[in-house]
């Protein structure tokens, strides 16, 4: 898909990995971004149009579908980590993270499937992570790992309808949910970068870094070699 000239929806666009990607659509041309944020934040290029969502209330990312109905290009970005542990942590914190990158995910791609179809197909990027196969026991990974398996059915229900449906996968990456941590990381606009490029040539993956193409290939051996 060409991403010059596309309009394109971006959850969680104006911070962290998701305004790498408003940046780098911005850079590559194209004609309009819908950036959300559950806060105030704006943004100063008129082709960014700010939008106020809360991706786990499915009623109004459906009403926004309704309005926003020219995207040709939905980037299922927003995510959350809570830090919380399967076995030890309130299982709300769990609940929390599937709530958004799960059901999120689920809300986004449900309300905005018949506006790709309106507009000849299109794409839908889903933002996973190299945590999507390995695993230390985080309701993170786990509702990563799930999120997998619905970008997995999303390409084959809208297989018929011509959406490229992309999954990205990567590991640490310099933004706010990983500040805590002193560790190597990627930087946002390089794994933006990444993504959209592998969007250009209709890829169905994106592995961003060495990391994930690395875990990648340990898929079809003994599932322990997946635990950190
Ligand atoms: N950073 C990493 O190392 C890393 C690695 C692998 C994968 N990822 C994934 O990359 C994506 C972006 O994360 P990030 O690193 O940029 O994290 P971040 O700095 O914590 O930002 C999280 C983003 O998600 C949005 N968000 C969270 N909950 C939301 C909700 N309920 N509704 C709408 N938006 C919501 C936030 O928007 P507002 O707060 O502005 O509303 C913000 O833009 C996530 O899916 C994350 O899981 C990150």
């Amino acid at each position: 898909m060409k991403i010059d000239g596309t309009t394109a929806l971006v959850t969680g666009g104006l911070r962290g990995l998701g305004a790498a990607f408003t940046a780098e659509l911005l850079a590559r041309g194209a004609k309009k971004v819908y950036a959300t944020s559950r806060g105030t934040a704006s943004h100063d290029d008129p082709r960014v149009e700010t939008v106020a969502l809360d991706v786990d209330d499915a009623a109004a990312v459906a009403a926004f579908a309704r309005t926003a109905t020219d995207v040709d290009l939905v980037v299922n970005n927003a995510g959350l980590a809570t830090g919380s542990n399967l076995l030890t942590s309130p299982l709300d914190d769990v609940r929390r993270e599937f709530e958004t990158n799960v059901f999120g995910v689920l809300h986004v791609a449900r309300a905005f499937a018949p506006v790709l179809a309106a507009n000849g197909g299109g794409a839908l990027l889903d933002v996973h992570s190299v945590l999507s196969w390995a695993t230390t026991g985080s309701g993170y990974e786990a509702s990563k790992a799930a999120a997998w398996g619905v970008t997995n059915g999303l390409r084959a229900l809208l297989a018929p309808q011509g959406t490229l449906v992309t999954g990205l996968h990567l590991g640490y990456t310099d933004t706010d949910m990983i500040a805590h941590l002193d560790v190597p990381k990627n930087d946002p606009r390089d794994v933006a970068r990444a993504a959209l490029d592998g969007i250009g040539r209709d890829a169905t993956e994106v592995l961003a870094d060495e990391v994930s193409r690395q875990v990648k290939s340990l898929l079809s051996g003994d599932p322990a070699a997946l635990v950190l």
